[in-house]
């Protein structure tokens, strides 16, 4: 009693009285039967058409919620319909047909539920039937709608929530990058321009766009190891002697101890830049001497970068001499 009255009231919701419906049949009695009959029971949005040759072109411009659809018709039978449909309405969509034929042969339902009809009636048809099983197509393609909704919705927080928890920890990074930074150079502009530069110079090598990201917030991170190096050392205003100048090449062995191990390619890319990024071409770097095509890629682009600061250290910007070997 309860699911007949939820019923009633189910049929006068005013969303599904607009719902879209498309009645295909070659006889024209029979679509303005069904018109009429959907008309009075309040449906507003109503399509027919006597030509099966048309449902394509209808779908398109029409975009039913609900194709009622005989199946024997000339030129294009009911089953040709719905193959056809099948090649224009999108993946996951739940479109539903209601077939409605002459021919109660039990061979012909189960190939017209085999094409695609979500519900098969014989005419000649009980009007309350029709409009319940409309009704039940419909209320089956509104919910599937509202849990599509639903999923996108659902998509969009979760993107929305990765995106955020990414941007943390590019922001940690970042400030881990300016922790150390701040040891020698209290403006912090070094670690961003190197950063900066090095996906540029990525850019101009010509590497893909996940590198390039990857590289200009790895590089940040290249002199991390400085954290641990005493301030003695870091803030000497000369340059260093050779005893002094071992200690602090240390900073490249830490800071690929502090980023190694972890899972995210960002952090495997900034160990790789710390520890060789003071590597040289001919061999002549450290901590390693490793030399020409040995030094990984990301590590010479930051070594490059780094060494063209040199300019800017000069005019007061400071920071790159503390990390290049003493004069001799
Ligand atoms: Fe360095």
């Amino acid at each position: 009693m309860t699911s007949s009255r939820s019923a009633i009231r189910t049929v006068q919701d005013p969303l599904l009285m607009e719902a879209r419906i498309l009645i295909v049949d070659d006889q024209e009695a029979n679509t303005r039967l069904l018109e009429s009959l959907l008309r009075r029971s309040g449906y507003t949005s109503l399509k027919t058409t006597t030509d099966p040759r048309e449902v394509l072109g209808l779908y398109a411009e029409f975009t039913p919620d609900l194709i009622l659809l005989d199946l024997v018709m000339p030129g294009l039978d009911g089953f040709g319909v719905m193959e056809a449909l099948r090649g224009l309405v999108p993946a996951g969509t739940y479109l539903p047909v209601l077939v409605l034929t002459a021919d109660i042969t039990p061979e012909a339902k189960q190939r017209a539920l085999a094409s695609g009809a979500k519900d098969f009636l014989t005419k000649p048809f009980d009007p309350t039937e029709v409009l319940l099983r409309i009704r039940n197509l419909l209320e089956t393609r509104w919910l599937h709608l509202k849990l599509q909704d639903r999923n996108r919705l659902l998509e969009a927080k979760v993107s929305a929530r990765t995106e955020d928890l990414e941007e943390a920890q590019i922001e940690i990074l970042e400030r881990l990058a300016l922790a150390a930074e701040y040891r020698d150079d209290l403006t912090g502009r070094h670690t961003q321009r190197v950063g900066q530069h090095a996906g540029v110079l990525a850019r101009a090598l010509g590497l893909a766009d996940d590198q390039v990201t990857l590289i200009r917030r790895a590089a940040t991170l290249h002199d991390v190891g400085k954290i641990v190096i005493p301030d003695y050392l870091l803030l000497k205003p000369v340059n260093l002697g050779p005893e002094e100048f071992e200690v602090l090449k240390a900073h490249t062995t830490i800071g690929a101890r502090i980023l190694s191990g972890s899972r995210f390619p960002l952090l495997q890319m900034a160990a790789e830049i710390a520890l060789a990024h003071h590597e040289r071409w001919d061999g002549k770097g450290y901590p390693e001497g490793l030399k020409g095509d040995a030094i990984p890629l990301p590590a010479r682009i930051v070594a490059v970068v780094d060494a063209w600061r040199e300019g800017e250290a000069r005019n007061g910007i400071g920071g790159w001499w503390r990390c290049s070997p003493p004069p001799r």
